[in-house]
């Protein structure tokens, strides 16, 4: 038993929908997360840059006493978790393997299509893991860098659904059958994507294999909590708390979200 939070990470309020499904699978945990909306986006930057923002995030985890890490950012576990998590003793989740598992079990006619940020797609990162689980399946990549940034702003269902008919445009003509949201901000907008994806394509968010996974991670580890009562939650950003929190409320439905600013800098 372990009594410890669940600390998650991720470049903006993307971490919200890892979030969600977490406490929806381990209702008695107790988790912490933080934003770092102040560098958003990650998916522009270098891999240097990546590693040493990631970094500064889980040194705050760290500091919360956590018992484990879910890197909520498909960017930075594309490219910052293989340093980092040589770091700490603590286990240390990703999001690409969870949902790379998910869209091969998905697929029917074996082609998958993939958008994410630019860092997460030009490492292939999700094409190695899907093939790395079925050679046969097909994986189409398309980055997406206007989309992040516009969730992280918080625009209206027009304005998103007209940027993801935009950024999926390059996969027109192609048949796959499964669309892997692989940037953790855009399952905040799924309703736009399932209007512009149509109702033949299956949408796999990788937050719901995550929270398989962690799950049965702590189960393996010892890590469950010993409570029976529902979990506390701490959010935290380095950006504005206000716009943070707005955005939590909305998705998590958890009416007196607040959440705190924090500077990581100096960690
Ligand atoms: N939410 C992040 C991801 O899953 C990235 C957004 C960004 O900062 O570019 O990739």
């Amino acid at each position: 038993m372990d009594n410890r939070p669940i600390g998650l990470l991720d470049s903006g309020v993307g971490g919200f929908t890892v979030v969600k499904k977490v406490i929806e699978k381990l209702p008695h945990e107790s988790t912490v997360f933080i934003g770092d909306s102040a560098n958003m986006p990650y998916g522009d930057k270098s891999r240097e840059r990546i590693i040493e923002l990631t970094r500064r995030s889980v040194k705050f985890l760290l500091q919360k006493k956590v018992k484990l890490i879910i890197f909520a950012c498909n960017t930075a576990t594309a490219v910052a978790m293989p340093t980092l998590q040589n770091e700490v003793e603590q286990q240390v989740i990703g999001v690409i393997q969870s949902g790379s598992l998910a869209a091969a079990r998905t697929t029917k006619n074996k082609k998958v299509a993939v958008a994410a940020t630019p860092v997460t797609i030009n490492s292939h990162a999700y094409q190695k893991e899907i093939k790395f689980r079925d050679p046969d399946i097909k994986v189409m990549e398309v980055a997406a860098p206007e989309l992040a940034p516009l969730i992280e702003s918080q625009k209206d269902y027009d304005t998103n659904l007209a940027a993801v008919k935009r950024s999926i445009a390059p996969l027109k003509g192609q048949d796959f059958d499964t669309f892997v949201l692989g940037c953790t901000h855009y399952p905040l907008i799924q309703n736009e994507f399932a209007e512009a994806l149509g109702d033949k394509i299956q949408i796999v968010d990788p937050a719901d294999q995550v929270a398989q996974y962690t799950f049965n991670v702590m189960r393996r580890d010892g890590l469950f909590s010993s409570s029976d009562q529902a979990g506390k939650h701490e959010y935290y950003t380095t950006g504005d708390p206000d716009k943070f929190s707005e955005m939590g409320r909305r998705f998590l439905g958890q009416a007196d979200l607040t959440s705190h600013q924090v500077d990581t800098r100096n960690l």
